[in-house]
């Protein structure tokens, strides 16, 4: 889904059901995922408002012992330093911008099969879980860019609005 599709804007459900339908929305997740180049996809960006993301920090298909997929992921713990870098998102071809996000957290969540993990991320990997995370909460990226960047985007974001529309598909 594409911005400014209203799927990216809607509420996220909790996840209570570990079935074989989760196992496939997270598989055809992490396809997508790698088709179009990316390092991480949140579910309502295949227009499927569950808690669910996916993650490969290298976005390499034959690394698939870095792949990570998660259900009602939750932050408990964060870095107050925080790093800046520019980030892209696959709902948004074309545009780009620096975003503050902390440099380390810390994640609870839930595994495919329902189980509970927690796990410490730091760096690019604490970068993508924050981007993703902030797609089950119905903020994105632009919404975060520093003030330069927002300003840099204004005219493209208009168009991508022109030319999908409210309710654009992907
Ligand atoms: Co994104």
């Amino acid at each position: 889904m594409r911005y400014p599709h209203p799927k990216l804007r809607a509420e996220n459900a909790v996840i209570d059901k570990f079935d074989d339908e989760l196992k496939a929305t997270a598989k055809e997740m992490l396809s997508i995922m790698y088709k179009d180049d990316g390092v991480g996809l949140a579910a309502p960006q295949v227009g499927v408002n569950k808690r669910l993301m996916v993650f490969n920090e290298e976005g390499d298909i034959t690394k698939p012992q870095l792949e990570m997929i998660l259900a009602n992921p939750v932050i408990v713990g964060r870095s107050d330093v925080m790093a800046l870098r520019e980030e892209g998102c696959l709902s948004f071809p074309m545009i780009n911008g620096k975003i503050l996000r902390h440099e380390w957290i810390e994640i609870e969540y839930q595994n495919i099969g329902g189980e509970r993990v927690s796990k410490r991320l730091e760096g690019f990997p604490a970068r993508i879980f924050q981007h993703e995370y902030d797609h089950l909460d119905r903020v994105l990226f632009i919404d975060r860019f520093v003030d330069e960047d927002k300003a840099l985007n204004k005219k493209r974001l208009e168009k991508y609005v022109k030319k999908y529309g409210a309710d654009a598909a992907p």
